[in-house]
């Protein structure tokens, strides 16, 4: 039973959290997200900057939330990969600091591991095997979790992740970044039938469609398409935004179900948990939930503010390492891209840079 104080900052969340494995202590996410709506995406040096500004009080407020001391915690965590290099250092720097000073082991997290991990957040019991669908503002996968730390690709996108998409169509449609959250919203309004939208199927060189993998960038374009003849049919007038905020919502949930069930079925596990920002749509939690029901399929979301990053997901993964005894060497650095399939690579050497009993 590992007590982990963990840290996040891989892009624009300073997060820190303390969890005592699948259970969260205290949990701070400090957005950074009204700082970069006027550039309208996440700008790295300014990123990074706002989490050297934001941490030590995210720290100590983390801290005084959980009502521990020092000697109460096992172990702590940090993201280290993907992610923005700058933003990921200042991370990876205080969790080195704070492990050296307290004495206790490190543990870096990879934070797509962390992604798949927010599921535990609403299912302690939860355990591998069972498929994630990991749909982020980066990534769109369907990860075989065989274990902690064992992971294989099923499926995956081609082009734009889902929520990449959700934030372009949000852009050209004005509605400001980030897009998930103000379509969602819009779409509720909508009529998810008012356009016919593309599903983006990847087509395979026999013939016929890849039955995992995804595309959203033809969905974008197809939504560009349709605001362009809407805007020269209607001239000044508004454009009926909710029916095409709807209308891609719906195509993004059915694209995202329709292979999250084939998935599944094929290969013989009946929970599929889902992660990342989409998670929290409502549109892919109901379509979703009313398929895999049908076909007697358990389907898992995180809390809602454990779909986005956070700090508690990276906690109950550097927990679940640390029982297994992985730690990392303090000589862990960043990296901007590592594929969930090299997790371990995290902690191959797996002597203990401090005993952690
Ligand atoms: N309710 C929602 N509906 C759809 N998309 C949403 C919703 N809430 C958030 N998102 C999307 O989730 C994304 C952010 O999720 P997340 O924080 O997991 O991504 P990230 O950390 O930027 O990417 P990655 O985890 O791949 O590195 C954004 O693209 C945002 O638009
Ligand atoms: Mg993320």
């Amino acid at each position: 039973m590992a007590t982990i104080l963990a840290i996040e900052t891989s892009c624009d969340e300073t997060a820190v959290a303390i969890v005592k494995n699948r259970q969260v202590l205290s949990s701070i996410i400090t957005s950074q997200i009204s700082v970069h709506q006027e550039y309208g995406g996440v700008v790295p040096e300014v990123a990074s900057r706002q989490h050297l500004e934001t941490i030590n009080q995210a720290l100590a407020q983390a801290i005084e939330s959980a009502q521990l001391d020092w000697g109460a915690i096992d172990g702590v965590a940090a993201t280290c990969a993907p992610g923005l290099v700058g933003a990921l250092l200042v991370g990876l720097t205080a969790a080195k600091t704070l492990a050296i000073v307290h004495q206790k082991p490190f543990i870096g997290v990879h934070h797509l591991e962390g992604h798949i991990y927010a599921s535990y957040l609403s299912e302690p019991f939860l355990e591998p095997p069972f498929l994630c669908l990991l749909v982020s503002g980066g990534h769109t996968s369907l990860i075989y979790v065989k274990d902690c730390g064992v992971y294989e690709i099923l499926g995956q996108t081609h082009d734009d992740a889902a929520g990449e998409a959700f934030d372009k169509v949000a852009r050209l449609l004005g509605l400001g970044y980030p897009g998930g959250p103000a379509i969602d919203l819009l779409a509720a309004v909508g009529n998810p039938q008012a356009f016919p939208l593309p599903e983006g199927n990847i087509s395979l060189p026999g013939g016929g469609y890849h039955p995992y993998d995804s595309s959203f960038s033809g969905l974008k374009t197809a939504v560009l398409r349709l605001v362009q003849k809407l805007q020269q049919r209607s001239g000044n007038q508004e454009l009926p935004v909710c029916d095409i905020a709807a209308s891609f919502q719906a195509s993004v949930a059915r694209s995202l179900t329709r292979r999250a069930i084939a998935c599944a079925l094929d290969y013989g596990l009946n929970t599929i948990a889902v992660g990342g920002g989409v998670a929290a749509n409502s549109g892919l939690r109901k379509h979703l939930l009313a398929a895999a029901s049908a076909h007697n399929l358990r389907v898992l979301f995180p809390p809602l503010k454990f779909c986005t990053d956070n700090a508690a997901m990276i906690g109950t993964a550097g927990a679940d390492h640390l029982n297994r005894g992985h730690t990392s060497p303090l000589t862990l650095g960043v990296q901007s891209r590592l594929a969930i399939t090299d997790v371990m690579q995290l902690y191959q050497d797996l002597r203990t840079t401090y005993s952690s009993s």
